[in-house]
């Protein structure tokens, strides 16, 4: 008879005891709980021929965007392809979808990870994976849209409902329906307080409506629920950084950026991101942030010639860019531009965004403002094309508009001030920005 997980999908594996270990560490993969991987390894020890459990491992470790994990990735995608002649389905959709990913067709991988998801809609990992995707892949509406295709098949009594509710908040804040987010954002994390994606849907709805003041007492309040065990609270914390700064705070992003986003020593791509965004930021703002790059520096310049996930190189470049690190960005824009003549997602991403990014964010770093703006300017509107949420993509208004006002453009800063106070108008930031804009000569714009 064929065996079922605990939300009664199909698993070909014989071992109920097994089937239960990895359900538990898919509510940990859900939860975003930092020893995830060593769940998944405590079933594969005992369980080394469980297909679903190497796909799993392969498809958490793929979306990491993180080339320091593909050896592992790819042993584990090559122990779910030895098992595959024997897996059902949905297990030969995870083997599919993890083999397209890995193979660089990050497109491909989604759909069919996607695929698994609408075939068996209380997937909840097949759902993740597929969400993750949508979210490296900068599918806004996706993120939304596919949770929505799975929801109706999902009540109260089904274990993991809230995982469900916190993703669907997340794709509603990135598709610009803040209060419904926040709705279903705050029901999710009432459902369980582990869930640090609900809690960071909600902090992206304050952070798109310049609600500094709530989104820090919103995170201090809940964090208790979501940072113990948890491998994504650096990003929450970095939220909060986030929140601090907009307020004029920086004494406060940098103690944030000290204790807690620098906490997990950069060990993945992910964290290094959040390290440049925020020090890119206060650098843009004429912030001296000490020796915090260098540590950055160090740990992206390993990193320079991968051409993984070109989201990780426009970062890099950041950190390159505010310490004038010339060497590492020239290295850095070969890399880049090898990258876009290859196949694959990570070519058009680094084509349409990632080469005229690392070219502005290198051209600000040396004073030449108005390349600057010639490089960032374009990619404003298709940016989502190389993935992450608004709130990371607002590096580009963000450089723009100190760029404008640095070259002294009246016309140009007015306009990118206007366009930034038109959703913060209470910013202190944006505010200060308006107030410089207004003092320069030179030509308005008619
Ligand atoms: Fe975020």
């Amino acid at each position: 008879m064929t065996k079922l997980d605990k939300r009664g999908n199909p698993v070909s594996y014989h071992s109920q005891a097994a089937i239960e270990a990895l359900d538990h560490a898919g509510d940990m993969l859900a939860a975003y709980q930092a020893d995830t991987l060593g769940a998944i390894d405590a079933v594969i020890a005992e369980h080394p021929d469980f297909a679903l459990a190497h796909a799993m491992r392969a498809g958490a470790l793929a979306t990491a965007t993180d080339k320091a994990f593909e050896d592992e990735a790819l042993k584990s995608q090559k122990a779910a392809e030895t098992l595959a002649p024997k897996a059902n389905e949905r297990e030969q959709l995870y083997i599919a979808g993890g083999r397209a990913w890995l193979g660089g067709d990050l497109e491909r991988g989604v759909e069919l990870w996607g695929r698994a998801s609408m075939l068996y809609p209380r997937d909840l990992t097949a759902l993740q994976l597929a969400h993750a995707g949508d979210f490296f892949l900068g599918y806004s509406h996706m993120l939304r849209d596919r949770v929505a295709r799975v929801l109706p098949k999902w009540n109260r009594n089904v274990p993991g409902y809230g995982f469900v509710h916190g993703m669907y908040a997340f794709g509603l804040e990135e598709s610009g329906d803040y209060a419904a987010a926040e709705m279903h954002g705050r029901e999710a994390f009432g459902l369980n307080k582990q869930d640090g994606w609900a809690a960071h849907a909600v902090a992206h709805v304050m952070e798109m409506q310049g609600r500094g003041k709530d989104g820090v007492d919103f995170l201090e309040a809940t964090s208790a629920g979501w940072e113990p065990g948890s491998g994504f609270a650096y990003h929450l914390w970095w939220h909060k950084a986030l929140f601090h700064l907009d307020m004029n705070d920086v004494k406060a992003a940098l103690k944030l950026f000290d204790e807690k986003i620098s906490a997990g020593g950069f060990g993945q791509a992910l964290e290094l991101i959040d390290g440049s965004a925020m020090l890119w930021r206060l650098h843009v703002l004429g912030h001296d942030v000490g020796k915090r790059w260098d540590d950055l520096v160090e740990k992206w310049e390993s990193r320079i010639d991968h051409g993984y996930y070109v989201f990780n190189d426009v970062n890099a470049m950041m950190a390159f860019a505010a310490t004038g690190n010339v060497t590492a960005q020239d290295r850095l824009i070969a890399a880049v531009k090898r990258a876009a003549g290859a196949q694959g997602t990570n070519a058009m991403m680094s084509r349409e965004v990632g080469l005229p990014a690392v070219e502005g964010f290198a051209a600000f770093g040396r004073g030449e403002y108005a390349k600057a703006i010639e490089h960032l300017s374009p990619i404003r509107a298709k940016a989502n094309r190389y993935g992450g949420s608004h709130a990371q993509r607002d590096m580009f208004s963000w450089t723009l508009t100190e760029a404008a006002i640095r070259a002294g453009d009246r016309a140009l800063a007015d306009a990118f001030v206007a366009e930034r106070l038109s959703w913060k108008p209470e910013s202190p930031v944006n505010r200060a920005w308006a107030a410089r804009a207004a003092k320069l000569n030179g030509k308005q714009a008619a």
